[in-house]
């Protein structure tokens, strides 16, 4: 049993390998956080919960004259607005009189094994063996409001998720102007740091470390996507903790729109660590008798450093939130017509790449943007999905032969959620965008964005696109979507539920998402936007992989993709070995490191493959054996950040581990070529101290135990030349 109640204290104890959570029903049926953090031995925590008379810091009225007793001092698991907590609250509610507090205290609580599948949104899963779930109802019992509160607990991937469901007893109408996933209180706040993952376009995920202060730090998304601006996987972590030591937890939003995340320390030093919804521009009317469910938040714990943070991240990711056939199967390494076209392409361009591709062990031709509609440019054509015969001629059938022929799989891009003003779609539903009434709309990228919150458009496309799946004998589909949302208004709802938007958007994506995944459940789906702007647990419960970044410079991903795997697995690591000069920075690479950085991802290729010289094709030949035969190893194995870029500016490497550790696979990159330089040694991880490793670094054999090559390191050769690459394999005898 992963989940305890002790019914003499009120105190429930969660259990995962590594780690607990503990919380109690305290004193007037308020549900108190007590601990989270390595396990505690047998003993409960309620010790930590200390009272005190603080002044401006207010008492719930049955507590009588006991001023030691408040909302705004004690730690909480669920705090509402307006019940004398002063820090950020989980909820507000307004009520049918215009009132907004909210006084939650306990009613019931159900323990039970398995999970249930959260309605309509993505969600952790897990069998009755490997999860269990504890469900806490509070409520309100003055206006009937209640939460139930769910904690899921996957003992063995050391993961706790958390939701809540806000049910309206009350009988009359509620508006929810404010509803998060997760509150977590820490009584003893000092010491810490948080970790956020900042970005642009073509830039994404970048960690910044910021000392937890006074008053707040916040990373959110308000762009109706969970953007690259900001990601909302969040780290808070003992100050100094690295790769190997120190208390951390991470924090993981499995939701693709609007987010809020936040470290607040407040004025006794205590930190309130908060996820979900973003409540700019959210309102929601919740009917007598309905319910609103929250996404998810998935929590992870490791007293062992970032690294062991992210592997148990990775592990869970990719076994119990990716789905389908596709979880598990090895993903054909691909070729993308994207940058070796653009939209300059037909019919017999693409089967002369997919041609030589097959030659060289590519599996897959992915026709990116422009086979569709009126689309020559971005300006056009989106929302029209129907084939392009001028540029396919003889249609997709025909293209899907013979790109089958050759022994290849095709592949297809979508931008389901767009429409261009000048298409056939927005000419027939100008009222199918989001648009506020009297105004013109704000366009991006030439493009609008669809009402997603709307049934007759989400209909729409799940015919439309089904089409075109059930037209050709296609086998993956890059979904994309390449701007943000303004003017964020339906026709569809009436004035007072206009708040919903940005969510019932949201519920929207993930309804066609569900519908044509499994319609389809052999399509490999790649989530896209503009690159990495939706890289989030939300889609990865659909999209196995995203697309990580439109910067396919190799250099410039070492920091993306660094970044990217605190909180995400390499199998979700969308990344291609592109053309050189690179068409974003214009820098040049050796072709082979270039390789490099893309197997640390799904590995493809996105430049004209008939192009490269005799040389580059036999390297790509070795390239594509090298990551098959690989594969496990890389998708499934353990991942070790070996460096960071900050700490190592000159160099990069990182390391992958079989599970049963006979395997390891160490990646170097030297950025800066120097004079003189002095040696490098990498430190590798994880292998069996006493096991034997043979590898060979440039002709050089080595025979070690793993406690000396993780103990002393291994010397890397002055490599002359900038972004020099070398791989060691190393190989338990
Ligand atoms: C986005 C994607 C690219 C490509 C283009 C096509 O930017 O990230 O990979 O598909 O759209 O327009």
């Amino acid at each position: 049993m992963a989940i305890h109640f002790h019914e003499q204290t009120g105190v429930f104890i969660l259990e995962t390998q590594h780690s607990e959570y503990q919380m109690r029903i305290g004193r007037l049926g308020y549900l108190q956080h007590l601990y989270y953090g390595g396990p505690a031995g047998g003993s409960e925590m309620s010790h930590l919960v200390r009272q005190a008379d603080r002044g401006f810091s207010g008492n719930p009225y049955d507590a009588g004259e006991d001023r030691t007793f408040s909302l705004d001092t004690l730690p909480q698991e669920y705090p509402a607005f307006g019940s004398g907590d002063f820090r950020e609250s989980s909820l507000r509610a307004v009520y049918a009189d215009g009132s907004s507090d909210t006084d939650l205290r306990y009613r019931s609580h159900s323990i039970f094994s398995g999970k249930a599948v959260l309605k309509d949104l993505p969600s952790f899963h897990g069998g009755e063996g490997e999860v269990e779930t504890l469900e806490i109802v509070l409520s309100d019992a003055l206006t009937g409001l209640s939460v139930a509160l769910q904690y899921n607990v996957f003992a063995e991937k050391d993961i706790i998720t958390r939701s809540a469901v806000i049910k309206n007893e009350s009988g009359q109408p509620v508006q929810i102007s404010r509803v998060l996933s997760c509150s977590l209180d820490y009584a003893d706040g000092k010491g810490y740091e948080y970790i956020t993952f900042y970005g642009r376009h073509a830039m994404e995920r970048n960690e910044e470390r910021t000392p937890v202060r006074h008053g707040e730090i916040v990373a959110s998304s308000i762009r109706g996507a969970s953007s690259h601006q900001q990601n909302p996987f969040v780290i808070l972590c003992e100050q100094g903790a690295d790769e190997e030591h120190g208390r951390c937890y991470g924090l993981s939003f499995v939701y693709s729109g609007n987010f809020i995340a936040g470290a607040q320390l407040d004025q006794f030093d205590s930190l309130r660590l908060y996820m979900g919804i973003h409540p700019e521009g959210f309102n929601w009317l919740l009917k007598a008798g309905e319910s609103f469910a929250t996404p998810e938040v998935a929590l992870c714990y490791s007293g062992e450093g970032l690294g062991e943070l992210s592997r148990r991240f990775h592990r869970a990711c990719r076994e119990n939130l990716c789905r389908g056939v596709w979880r598990d199967r090895r993903r054909p390494i691909l070729v993308n017509n994207w940058e070796a076209t653009y939209f300059d392409f037909d019919d017999d361009k693409l089967v002369k790449i997919a041609q030589e591709a097959s030659q060289l062990g590519i599996e897959m031709l992915v026709m990116d943007d422009g086979w569709f509609g009126k689309r020559e440019a971005d300006v056009s054509g989106l929302g029209d999905w129907t084939v392009n015969e001028k540029k396919l001629r003889g249609g997709l059938g025909s293209l899907c032969e013979r790109v089958n022929a050759l022994g290849m799989k095709l592949g297809i891009w979508f931008e389901p959620e767009m429409v261009s003003e000048d298409s056939d779609l927005y000419r027939a539903h100008p009222d199918w965008v989001l648009r506020s009434p009297g105004r013109k709309g704000v366009r991006s990228r030439c493009q609008f964005v669809l009402d997603m919150s709307r049934g007759d458009v989400v209909d729409y496309l799940f015919e439309a696109i089904s089409r075109v799946l059930s037209s050709a004998n296609i086998a993956y589909v890059k979904w994309d979507m390449n701007r943000h949302l303004t003017n964020v208004f339906s026709a569809k709802l009436p004035a007072g539920q206009q708040g919903e938007i940005y969510h019932r958007y949201m519920l929207g994506v993930y309804e066609l998402l569900e519908r044509l995944t499994g319609a389809f459940p052999e399509v490999l789906f790649e989530g896209c936007s503009g690159g990495g702007g939706r890289f989030d647990a939300g889609m990865l419960y659909y999209t196995p992989q995203i697309w990580c970044s439109d910067d396919t410079d190799a250099i410039e991903r070492l920091q993306i993709q660094y970044g990217t795997s605190f909180g995400y697995p390499i199998s979700a690591v969308g990344a291609h070995l592109s053309a050189c000069p690179n068409h974003q920075t214009g820098r040049v690479t050796p072709f082979d490191t270039r390789a490099l950085v893309a197997m640390a991802g799904t590995f493809g290729y996105e430049l004209d493959i008939s192009r490269l010289s005799p040389e580059e094709k036999q390297q790509v030949r070795e390239q594509t054996a090298f990551f098959k035969k690989n594969y496990a190893l890389i998708s499934g194995g353990d991942y070790y950040r070996l460096t960071g870029p900050a700490k190592n500016p000159t160099y990069a490497a990182w390391e992958f581990v079989s599970p049963d550790r006979g395997r390891a696979l160490v990646c170097y990159v030297a950025i800066h070529a120097q004079a003189n330089a002095a040696f490098t040694y990498l430190y590798p991880r994880g292998l069996r101290p006493q096991g034997r490793y043979a590898f060979t670094v440039s002709d050089e054999q080595y025979l070690l135990t793993g406690a000396a090559i993780m103990q002393g390191g291994i010397p890397m050769p002055r490599l002359s030349g900038d972004y020099r690459s070398l791989t060691i394999e190393l190989e338990e005898v």
